[in-house]
């Protein structure tokens, strides 16, 4: 784009039909900000500027949006932020970032509560725009209630009406403004600089400069856009819910062309980012958090909360497992078997052909090419060594209440059932720990050690009988 762009986002709003203590433009659609997703979308069209009007929660939504680079850089895209206090509408809104704006150059703006808007319509839009028209986004509603209608005379855009200022006759248009405009800066500031309040609503309406511009005989110019989606914007709790499955329908989509296979494309979903190999099933319910990975031909089973995890291909997620690997991570290795009702915790790393059974938990642990922890088990801060056999009901007791210790299990290492490891213990290559046994002091390799109560059987002794 020869033109430079600058972006203005209208988040001052309050939000009000939220009922809710957040700032609208903070609530979460696929475990982003709304906002967020305006921010994201618009860094793909490499503008000069982004400029965010705040008003209602000022701090908490400055604080809160992500810094992004635009594609193929790597500065982050400035993200200047104006306040509007109080609210005098939108055109009063847009007037706030206007000492951020150069001469010379073309504004967009979108709002903080769109956040399904597409970067490819908005190429279409600044293409329209060409450096010197004023384009308006547009849509046909089927219910254009509250909306503000486009008048054209004569084919051409006349002006913006508002719905509470409109005529019954005007109400029944149905192409409405998206609230989405692209406009030459300069002319831009001239128009907003003669607004009025003389409204229904006594607010500043950006929409008035329509007519503005049609007064200056300058060139006004509709893209009528087919996916409503894009446009949707959220102002209560059931149109984000409504907004939430869209953007998830939208997603499944996109992964089921690419072959991935979903059981059930309305039982899905993911709060960050989902990257999936070839032939990758993932059954219903499945929620993906952060950032997640699958390989190729992995499976997943029902009820499974994935997040920030990568795993190998051909492992296998049983229902019901739970994984979050939050900021250190957890690996699955390749054709690993994890669940049912398995605990991945941050730094579980688990390598090739691993087994990790029903309510075992797993935290900070490195487990090495077939090893197994089947069931009822916990390694937390532990080595594992290859082909190692962790039995039901054994847990390591990695802290001593102040501090944590590891635990090392070597190679080939059979731990029975219902142990106690007390760390820091070394259970040494090819050695047997007996059941119920509690390890407190590191063993040797190869060999068999037992650490419980010695069993005592005794010959003709009778149980005792209930008085009479
Ligand atoms: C606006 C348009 C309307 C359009 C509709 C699309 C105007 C006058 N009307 O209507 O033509 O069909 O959007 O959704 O522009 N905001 C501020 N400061 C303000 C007022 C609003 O930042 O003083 C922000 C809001 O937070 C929101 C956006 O601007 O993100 C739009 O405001 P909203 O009140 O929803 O506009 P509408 O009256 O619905
Ligand atoms: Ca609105």
């Amino acid at each position: 784009m020869a033109t430079p762009v600058d972006v203005v986002i209208m988040a001052a709003g309050k939000g009000t039909r939220m009922k809710s203590r957040l700032p609208k433009v903070l609530h979460r659609l696929g475990g982003r900000a709304l906002l967020q997703h305006v921010v994201d979308c618009v860094v793909q069209l490499s503008p000069r500027q982004a400029v965010v009007v705040t008003g209602h929660g000022a701090d908490q939504v400055e604080a809160s949006v992500m810094p992004r680079a635009t594609p193929g850089a790597t500065a982050l895209l400035p993200l200047n932020f104006v306040r509007q206090e109080p609210q005098l509408g939108t055109g009063h809104a847009v007037q706030q970032a206007v000492p951020c704006l150069p001469e010379e150059g073309v504004t967009l703006v979108l709002n903080g509560d769109v956040p399904l808007i597409e970067a490819a319509t908005l190429r279409g839009l600044l293409a329209d725009c060409d450096g010197k028209r004023l384009a308006l986004l547009t849509v046909d509603m089927p219910d254009p209630t509250g909306y503000g209608r486009i008048v054209r005379q004569g084919g051409a855009v006349h002006s913006i009406v508002e719905h509470k200022d409109a005529t019954e006759q005007q109400r029944e248009i149905r192409e409405i403004y998206t609230g989405v405009m692209a406009v030459p800066n300069a002319r831009l500031k001239n128009w907003l600089s003669r607004l009025s309040n003389d409204n229904s609503q006594g607010e500043y309406y950006l929409t008035d400069i329509v007519k503005l511009a049609v007064l200056d005989g300058a060139e006004v110019v509709a893209t009528r856009i087919m996916d409503k989606v894009q446009v949707d914007g959220v102002n209560s709790p059931v149109q984000l819910a409504e907004l939430e499955r869209a953007y998830q329908l939208r997603l499944a989509a996109g992964l089921m062309e690419q072959g991935v296979r979903i059981s059930d494309p309305a039982r899905f979903d993911v709060r960050g980012t989902l990257v999936c190999g070839q032939d990758v099933e993932i059954d219903v319910n499945c929620v993906f958090e952060g950032s997640v990975t699958l390989g190729d031909e992995v499976r997943i089973g029902a009820n499974c909360m994935i997040a920030n995890a990568s795993i190998a291909a051909g492992a296998v997620i049983h229902p019901f497992t739970h994984i979050d690997g939050e900021k250190l991570g957890v690996q699955v290795g390749e054709g690993a078997l994890v669940g049912p009702f398995a605990r991945l915790r941050p730094g579980a790393q688990l390598g090739p052909e691993v087994h990790i059974g029903n309510f075992v938990e797993v935290k900070n642990s490195t487990l090495a090419r077939g090893a197994k922890a089947n069931h009822l088990a916990y390694l937390g801060d532990a080595v594992v060594g290859e082909r190692v056999n962790y039995g039901a009901g054994s847990i390591t007791a990695n802290y001593d209440g102040a501090n944590k210790h590891r635990t090392v299990i070597e190679a080939d290492v059979h731990i029975g059932s219902n142990c106690v490891l007390v760390a820091p213990v070394t259970i040494g290559a090819g050695g047997t720990v007996g059941g119920g046994s509690t390890i407190t002091k590191s063993t040797a390799p190869g060999t068999l050690s037992v650490a419980r109560g010695k069993q005592v059987s005794l010959a003709g002794w009778s149980r005792p009988v209930k008085n009479k």
